[in-house]
């Protein structure tokens, strides 16, 4: 089989990896650390399968393009990806399936919105209903904060036409858990449960991000808390989607909060996580290609099969992610990481910085080019092992390995979750380590 996957980041080298295991792969744009990357689009190359990766050509209707000339796709249609492209319409169509979620109230007026506030307890919750690249959702207690931000969404001063209408939610409390179902239109089958880590500060403090790292499996997510978020969750979102003509055949990512009132849904997604991918899927004892074809052709067979094995990936971002990434620092030490054992890196931000022999050509990593930081999110290190003390060992084994000036990551991944120490050497290993 030759699967095309569409997007650049460390999902789609995740993807591609995994998928590699069974089937030829081909990764447009893909990036200079992807092997099989082209800059030929989607859509003038030739294979029996689609996996669309980012939630941006979900949204803008790729899917379809694709599925209007006949092609077998893995990624919802624009209608079905309007879960993530619009948190309202998202909202709406939890509150009609009847799905636990935050309260909440959609607002377009700033009288409106700020009358809403002075119905909420002391947390606030402010989304744009449009996509924001992961940094549109603002949780705050200073009551100033979020009137500030009522007004800076409105008016398209944060984020433009996206935060013009907005969601106010209830705040809610409780451990996170990501739960990502792969869909056929009308059945759903877990994937392993990861947790993942949105703030850039060790100890969850500071900016959200797209992600600084996350692990699987995840020892509080029993097999009976799975099966929970499919039968009261996942199931009736995809059994509303169907009663509004929807065929979703994708991932539907559940965002959610253990509350003390119960598990409550977040967000969705239309896509794979990233980091998330980078754990769930290296586990996989299933054929992907296989599963995901199915998905796509709408008749799902089975459950995918995991062993015991975990997985901890940890994201290594530029200087001055998430507000100001700076580019163009040299990257070091990929394929020394590659060596170790149970460890693998998963490009994202880079770029090849062309040898003199060499300009214009892209080269995967190991070639006569060396890559520099091109983005916030650089790379992320999974380790894999027995156990999620091995794997969380192994990761922060490779970071060790890697390095640029201005290298950032979070020294505690999957730290809760496991007992093991880990000694992390900054000092030796690179020239500069920025704390945030
Ligand atoms: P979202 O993109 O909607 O998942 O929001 C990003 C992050 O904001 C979540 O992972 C939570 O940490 C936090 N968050 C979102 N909604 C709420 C809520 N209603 N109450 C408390 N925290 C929230
Ligand atoms: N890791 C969060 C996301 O992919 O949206």
């Amino acid at each position: 089989m030759k699967v095309c996957v569409v997007g650049s980041g460390g999902r789609e080298h995740a993807l591609a990896h995994v998928l590699g295991r069974s089937a030829e792969v081909v990764v447009t744009p893909g990036n200079p650390g992807i092997a099989g990357s082209t800059s030929v689009p989607a859509t003038e190359i030739t294979a029996d399968l689609y996996v669309i990766g980012p939630e941006a050509p979900l949204v803008a209707g790729l899917a379809d393009k694709l599925r209007g000339r006949g092609k077998l796709v893995f990624g919802p249609g624009a209608d079905g990806a309007r879960l993530e492209g619009s948190k309202a319409w998202m909202k709406e169509l939890l509150v009609s399936a009847g799905v636990p979620t935050a309260a909440h109230g959609t607002f377009t007026s700033e009288v409106a919105a700020l009358r809403f506030l002075d119905t909420l307890g002391d947390l606030f919750v402010i989304k744009t209903d449009g996509l924001a690249s992961g940094k549109g959702v603002l949780v705050t207690q200073d009551r100033a904060e979020a009137t500030a931000a009522v007004r800076a969404y409105l008016a398209g001063d944060a984020f433009g036409e996206a935060g013009k209408k907005i969601v106010i939610e209830e705040g809610l409390s409780g451990p996170e858990l990501s739960v990502l179902a792969v869909c056929d239109g009308t059945h759903a089958v877990a994937l392993a449960p990861a947790q993942d880590y949105k703030r850039i500060g060790e100890g969850d403090v500071g900016a959200n991000t797209g992600g600084m790292g996350a692990y699987s499996p995840v020892p509080e997510a029993t097999s009976a808390m799975v099966q929970e978020v499919m039968s009261d969750a996942v199931l009736p979102t995809l059994a509303a989607l169907c009663s509004r003509g929807i065929n979703y055949r994708g991932v539907l990512y559940a965002g959610l909060m253990l509350t003390p009132q119960g598990i409550k849904v977040l967000e969705y997604n239309v896509r794979f996580g990233d980091p998330e991918a980078q754990v769930v899927l290296p586990r996989l004892r299933s054929d992907l290609a296989e599963l995901l074809a199915q998905a796509a052709q709408g008749c799902l067979s089975h459950e995918p099969a995991y062993g015991d094995d975990a997985a901890v990936t940890v994201v290594c971002a530029s200087k001055g992610y998430p507000r100001t990434p700076r580019v163009g620092d040299v990257i070091s030490g990929i394929e020394a990481a590659n060596h170790q054992d149970g460890v693998k890196v998963f490009c994202a931000g880079v770029a090849s910085q062309p040898a003199k022999s060499s300009v214009g050509t892209k080269s995967p990593v190991g070639h006569s080019n060396s890559l520099v930081t091109a983005g916030g999110r650089v790379l992320s290190v999974t380790g894999q092992g027995p156990s999620l003390e091995v794997a969380r060992t192994r990761a922060y084994q490779g970071v060790t390995q890697i390095g640029w000036q201005g290298c950032y990551f979070r020294r505690d991944i999957a730290k809760v979750a496991t007992a093991a120490p880990v000694v992390v050497s900054s000092s030796e290993a690179h020239s500069e380590r920025e704390k945030i």
